[in-house]
Order: C-alpha cells, then structure tokens, then sequence
C-alpha cells in the first residue's frame, strides 16, 4: 500500500486496535494520539523515513508547508481531477483554499472560482487570478458558477472548508466541547455522532456539473451525517477524499520551491510571531482577525 501512494493508510502505520488509519500528531487515540505537530520539539517516529530533505540557502518560510498545506492542496487538486482547459470551485479561501487555487492555475485549469467570505482571503485570490465569489450562501454560490461555464457547473469543487463551514450551530457545539470534554468522551461523539455540518458539502454537491468530480480536503468528523444520495447518484458524480499523502507528493512539489516560487510560498505566511505569541495567533486566525490567514510561529 505505502508504495502505491496513500501513505496516509500505510499498512505497517495504522491504528488497527481502533479501526483507522495511520497516525497523525496531535490528534486523539483513534489516531495514535501522537502529541505535537505545532510544537517546539516533536517525537519523530519513523525518522529514518518522514523528514524531507531540503536545500540549504532559502529562507524555512520557502519549504515549510511541504508538511502540511503543499501536499493537502496538491492532493486536494489531483483528486479533483480538473480536464485539460476544465473548471474548478473552490469553497473556502483558508491557507489549503488559497493554495488549492495557486496549484490549479499552474497546473492550466482555465476557469478558478473561489467563495469565501473573508475580505482578506478573498482579496488574496483575487490578486492571483481567480474569480471570486464574495458568499457562502449555496444558491448564490451555485447561480454563479453556473452563469460562468454555460449554465452547467464547474468540472470540479474543491471542498477546503469541512466541519468549521458557516451554516449551522451543532458543529459548533462539536468543536466547542473539544476544549472542554474529556478526550474519552469526546473520541465517541466524532464516531457515533452526526456534527450536521455539511453546509460546504452540499454546496459541492449542486455546484458540480453532471459528471464532475468532488474532491473534499476538509475535515469531517461525525459519523452519522446523512447525504443526499440520490442527487449524487443522479448527477453521477465522483467523491474523493482522505487524509494527505505527504510524501506521495513531495518530489512533484520540491521542484516548484525556487527563486521564481510559481506558487508564491515566500509570500504565504501573514504573520510571522514568536511561539509566545502563538496563543494570540491561534484566537486571530480563529476569529479571521487582523487579516490572519497563516501565521508562521518562531520558536
Ligand atoms: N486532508 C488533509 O490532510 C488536511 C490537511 C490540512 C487541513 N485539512 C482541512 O482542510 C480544511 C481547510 O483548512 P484551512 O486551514 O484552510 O481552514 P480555514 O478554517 O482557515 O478555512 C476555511 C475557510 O472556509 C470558509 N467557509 C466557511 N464556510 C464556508 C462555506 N459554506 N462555503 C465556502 N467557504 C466557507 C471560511 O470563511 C474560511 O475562510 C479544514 O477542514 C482542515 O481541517 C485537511
């Protein structure tokens, strides 16, 4: 398995006593409950394998989204599966919906649509080339779309906005209790419940044209949210989706990571601050507050 690509699902890696796939940091016990990812020092297991090897020169902002945002965007792109000169939307202009929509334009999609509602985010994309549509509402995100490729829909949609999605209160609830509930508890809720947070989702489903291909890099947790079945089974369209493949991707996007920087990373990070101000980073780019969109901490 590990050497056909969905490294995420590595054979040798997996939580198999809870069922799921392989590790991540900072997560709960359904995921190795491995601790860190965002902090100063990090137990790296498998470090023969995972840590990626980088020229030495370049400033860390150039290669440190080879861990996360590059390899999530270009994952959520390839499994788009955008047709040469295709269309695709992507809903939420977070860091993985902005680089979603850099990777598209650079690797030919014709048409780039993007919706959010952040004036930064959206300013963001704009600058780049993308056509940006200034709502989250799914009507008015789907009567765009449509206007702009002949009345059918894009060939694809890009979900980069999975349970955080505007729409509905119970999510909220969810995501809430995270904070406050015993880990215990809370790993039964993301498995039997349903977070009713499918907002984006089902804006997915009705944007895409018949026969297009959804490719969701959003996160969704409960296990009970019901989907329109018939619709997709109607319009015959493809869902892909998963955890990123770090490494599957890693030597596609090292060559990018040059002086001429096709995908503008030197520039991705709003807010450069030291790990004592990560508490104050984290509430502002929670709250979209003083045009946080990425904030590289550090240590
Ligand atoms: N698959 C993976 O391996 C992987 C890796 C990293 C992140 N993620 C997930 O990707 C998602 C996006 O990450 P991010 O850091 O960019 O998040 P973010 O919260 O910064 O961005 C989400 C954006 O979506 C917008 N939004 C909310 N509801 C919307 C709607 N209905 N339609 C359109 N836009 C809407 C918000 O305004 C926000 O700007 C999260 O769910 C995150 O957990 C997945």
């Amino acid at each position: 398995m590990f050497s056909r690509g969905p490294f995420a699902q590595c054979e040798t890696t997996q939580n198999r006593e809870k069922g799921f796939g392989a590790s991540l940091f900072g997560y709960t016990k359904l995921y190795g409950q491995v601790p860190g990812g965002q902090a100063e020092y990090l137990r790296v297991p498998f470090g023969n394998t995972l840590p990626i090897k980088v020229p030495e020169g370049p400033a860390d902002d150039r290669f440190v989204y080879l861990s996360d945002v590059l390899p999530t965007a270009w994952q959520a792109v390839q499994y788009a599966g955008i047709p040469k000169d295709g269309s695709v939307l992507v809903l939420g202009l977070g860091p993985i919906g902005d680089m979603a929509t850099r990777i598209a334009l650079h690797l030919g999609a014709k048409q780039v649509f993007g919706a959010d509602v952040v004036p930064e985010r959206l300013a963001r994309a704009r600058a780049r080339g993308v056509a940006v549509i200034d709502t989250t509402e799914q009507e008015d995100v789907v009567s765009a779309v449509r206007d702009a490729t002949g009345g059918r829909g894009p060939d694809a949609v890009i979900d980069a906005v999975g349970m955080e999605a505007h729409g509905s209160p119970l999510a909220t609830l969810a995501q809430k209790a995270t904070a406050v509930v015993p880990d215990a508890i809370m790993e039964k809720v993301m498995q039997v419940a349903g977070v009713d947070r499918l907002a984006a989702l089902n804006t997915a489903i009705e944007a895409v044209r018949r026969g297009g291909t959804i490719s969701l890099s959003g996160v969704y947790g409960g296990a009970t949210d019901p989907l329109p079945l018939m619709r997709m089974f109607d319009k015959q369209i493809q869902l892909r989706m998963g955890q990123a493949n770090v490494w599957r991707w890693v030597p596609d996007l090292l060559p990018l990571l040059t002086d001429e920087d096709p995908l503008g990373v030197d520039g991705f990070a709003t807010h450069h601050v030291p790990l004592d101000d990560a508490p104050q980073a984290y509430m502002n780019f929670r709250e979209k507050k003083e045009g946080t969109v990425k904030v590289l901490l550090k240590p």
